[in-house]
């Protein structure tokens, strides 16, 4: 078989942009990515996109309608496709066995019998949602009990390694892609199917075949690791706190260490996509019976969730222990630049926590959509009064109006226009003293400090100019 068309089940964050960049490389075959949601199939067919992420506008307009399809007709494109990968969401689940840990993985089986129930060819299945280890199986099974004769099936696992805000970039110019499969001739003609699209493209030695639990497993490690980093420098964050080093610095000193290097040592505010991956990882291993590997990997979650506290704690405590009656900005709600998805943003939880000591909230960010943020501060997880919330925040299209008569700003994604602000006419329109929180570690402090703001960041400690100006009196007084 040449894949000659591909159906992709899941028009998110993965499947939109991973299916817009094969067809780009791949004239000759014809991709169709398909979703349930009506409104989402909608806007990738519209001018706006329902997800931002540099570059994607050019290529779904270069390729949409010639050879990439986004669609709700999902039977003709299971059909009529040699290829189907599984890109369906995979959260935590929120209840039942395993609630908060385990990895919902209805989605992912709804798409494997949906598959199953239209196929009557022969299909190559590939695994590209973040699942646990031997999900393939699960799949396999859910296909083969609904085999129909002389369909066959081959499950591929080819987990996405793309980072949001650099999709298109991470797709296009790969570390690495994984692909696993049965170790069987049918498994390894299947394998190099694969492998023959992402040549088009990528340079086979960066293509790593692998057999099918060792790709699933290692999606999860690569996650884990990663976040193991971060945590690792954001505790380190709160020792620089109460010392006077500088995280920056120790930073930097410790990735000059080529064994250790350079990448993902920026401390932060907390928050990241890689929580519901290494809680996977945790309920693995307690179902493994290995609970020393979950208490391990439990702790690097722990410290995420420290970090978010440990910086919200800072600015009810700056702001004279309370926040009630007080008007708070907050800069940015995604949970990172360049994409406009909240999901496990810590702008969600240092909203939540300034709402329940009875704070007014001003939001605003360049690309989270206004009914998004309702959306989120309003879901029964975050709150248990809608009205309340919806009275006490007001969501901003402009920065600057945004911070008017704040009492503090609280920066929570660290996008580049924050960094180019006039601070001076910000300054002028907030209430006195007037607080900065930088929980990026973006901004230049010491030009915010001269402006007269009260300024707090990660992992540092700075100088408050009230604090020198009073030093200043009380030294003409002795
Ligand atoms: P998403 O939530 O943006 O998109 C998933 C889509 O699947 C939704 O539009 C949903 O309507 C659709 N869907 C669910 N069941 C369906 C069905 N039976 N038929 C048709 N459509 C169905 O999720 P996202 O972010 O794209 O993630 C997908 C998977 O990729 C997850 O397992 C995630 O962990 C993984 N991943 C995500 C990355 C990211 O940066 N977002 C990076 C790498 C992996």
């Amino acid at each position: 078989m040449v894949v000659k068309k591909i159906c992709c089940v899941g028009a998110g964050y993965v499947g939109g942009p991973t299916c817009s960049v094969i067809a780009l490389k791949c004239p000759e075959i014809q991709v169709t990515v398909v979703d349930l949601s009506k409104s989402r199939i909608a806007q990738w067919n519209s001018d706006k996109l329902p997800i931002y992420e540099p570059g994607l506008d050019e290529i779904v307009k270069q390729c949409r309608g010639k050879n990439l399809f986004f669609s709700t007709d999902i039977e003709t494109a299971i059909l009529e496709a040699d290829l189907i990968f599984i890109s369906v969401n995979t959260p935590t689940k929120t209840i039942g066995n395993g609630k908060g840990r385990a990895p919902d993985l209805k989605y992912v089986e709804g798409a494997a019998r949906m598959i199953a129930d239209i196929a009557q060819s022969d299909k190559i299945v590939v695994e590209k949602s973040t699942v646990p280890v031997r999900a393939a199986e699960s799949i396999l099974k859910i296909l083969s009990a609904n085999q129909k004769p002389g369909v066959s099936y081959q499950i591929l696992s080819n987990p996405e390694f793309l980072a949001e805000g650099t999709a298109i970039n991470d797709l296009i110019n790969a570390d690495r892609v994984l692909i696993g499969g049965e170790e069987s001739p049918k498994g390894k003609t299947a394998i190099e199917e694969l492998c023959g699209i992402y040549e088009h493209w990528i340079p086979r030695e960066k293509i790593f075949t692998t057999n099918t639990w060792s790709s699933e497993l290692s999606k999860l490690a690569a996650n884990a690791m990663l976040a193991q980093r971060i945590s690792s420098i954001n505790s380190l964050s709160a020792v620089c706190e109460a010392t006077g080093a500088d995280v920056s610095e120790v930073a930097t000193a410790v990735g000059l260490d080529s064994r250790i290097g350079s990448k993902f040592l920026q401390a932060s505010i907390g928050g990241s996509c890689f929580q519901k991956d290494i809680l996977n990882l945790v309920y693995i291993c307690e179902c493994l019976n290995l609970p020393e590997v979950a208490a391990y990997w439990q702790q690097v979650v722990d410290m995420n969730e420290y970090q978010k506290s440990r910086f919200t704690a800072k600015v009810i405590q700056s702001l004279f222990n309370t926040v009630s009656g007080k008007t708070v900005t907050i800069l940015g709600f995604a949970f990172k630049k360049n994409t406009g998805d909240t999901r496990e943003t810590p702008a969600i939880h240092v909203a939540k926590t300034l709402l329940d000591e009875g704070a007014t909230l001003k939001i605003y960010d360049p690309k989270v959509e206004e009914d998004q943020i309702y959306y989120d501060l309003t879901h029964p997880s975050v709150c248990e009064s809608p009205e309340m919330v919806k009275k006490a925040v007001s969501v901003y299209q402009d920065a600057y109006l945004a911070c008017e008569n704040s009492h503090a700003i609280v920066l929570c994604t660290e996008w580049d226009e924050f960094k180019t602000l006039d601070y001076h006419k910000i300054y002028h329109v907030m209430m006195k003293p007037a607080y900065m929180f930088d929980g990026r570690k973006i901004l230049d402090h010491q030009a915010l400090i001269d402006i007269g703001f009260h300024v707090q960041t990660i992992g540092k400690t700075l100088q408050r100019p009230l604090l020198t100006r009073l030093c200043g009196v009380n030294s003409c007084m002795h």
